[in-house]
């Protein structure tokens, strides 16, 4: 199978570590340059760095519109395109919805899903001028179960709606050449959920896992590259969960 990405320009954003880390790296050795987006720019330099010479830093803030605009626009006057898109930045937040308040919910809400859709918009006119172009957008199983196993409502209901946007884009995006789609993983390890991660929560969350594993960070990246390339050009407006089954136990 060729994903060959030889030639192409992607932004991850939040790619300074974990997830987003992983597919950039995975984009990366695919031939793609990436840019790494994230608050975090030390990290998002020692990340690039790591990678290699195909993958740069870029200092943007998802909650922040005109910020990550400037962002987008430094990308196209450097390489004159952006070919993928993967929105991968969010927060987690956890607790019972009695707890929950509403500076939480607005803070949520504005890094994982208007983060999401103030890149997405920031995106289009180039792809829909290119008439090309891949959204890749990261979901949770929250979007399916409405948080539950380290997010909250509030978590689960910005997902959901990452999966709602998701689809709704596909359908308007598709006749530009556009294909969007989301990736759904359960728990893997990273910086957000290891805090979270006891060994006895493990074993619990393992115990309800029909194929008794968690995703690695490896196997997220490796959907993220197949879906950015044209291997997958006839799938648009899916969520695929990366979950070994969870969803359907
Ligand atoms: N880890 C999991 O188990 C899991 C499961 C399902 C979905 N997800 C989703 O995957 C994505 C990545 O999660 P992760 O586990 O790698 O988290 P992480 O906390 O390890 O990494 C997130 C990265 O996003 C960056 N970031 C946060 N807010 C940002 C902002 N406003 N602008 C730019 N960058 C920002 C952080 O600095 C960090 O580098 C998130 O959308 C998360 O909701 C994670």
């Amino acid at each position: 199978m060729d994903l060959t990405l030889e030639g192409k320009t992607a932004l991850v954003t939040g790619a300074a570590r974990g997830i987003g880390a992983a597919i950039a790296e995975a984009l990366v050795g695919e031939g793609c340059a990436v840019y790494l987006g994230d608050v975090q720019w030390q990290e998002a330099e020692a990340t690039a760095r790591r990678i290699g010479a195909n993958a740069r830093p870029l200092a943007m803030d998802v909650a922040d519109a005109a910020g990550s605009e400037q962002a987008v626009r430094t990308v196209l006057g450097e390489r004159g395109g952006i070919d993928i898109l993967v929105n991968n930045a969010g927060i987690l937040s956890s607790g019972p919805v009695t707890d929950a308040t509403i500076e939480e919910w607005d803070a949520v809400f504005t890094v994982n899903l208007r983060g999401a859709f103030v890149c997405s918009k920031a995106v289009l006119p180039a792809m829909i001028k290119a008439r090309y172009g891949k959204i890749i957008n990261i979901a949770s199983i929250a979007a399916v179960r409405g948080g539950g196993v380290f997010g909250n409502v509030i978590y689960g209901a910005s997902k959901a709606g990452i999966v709602a946007m998701t689809r709704g884009l596909a359908r308007e995006l598709g006749p530009h050449g556009i294909n969007v789609n989301a990736i759904a993983p359960a728990p893997i390890e990273t910086g957000m959920t290891l805090p979270l991660l006891t060994v006895d929560l493990r074993k619990q969350l393992l115990a309800r896992v029909p194929l008794g594993r968690l995703a690695t960070l490896a196997e997220v990246a490796a959907l993220a590259a197949f879906l950015a390339s044209d291997v997958s050009a006839s799938i648009s407006g899916e969520t695929i969960a990366v979950d070994g089954g969870l969803l359907k136990a």
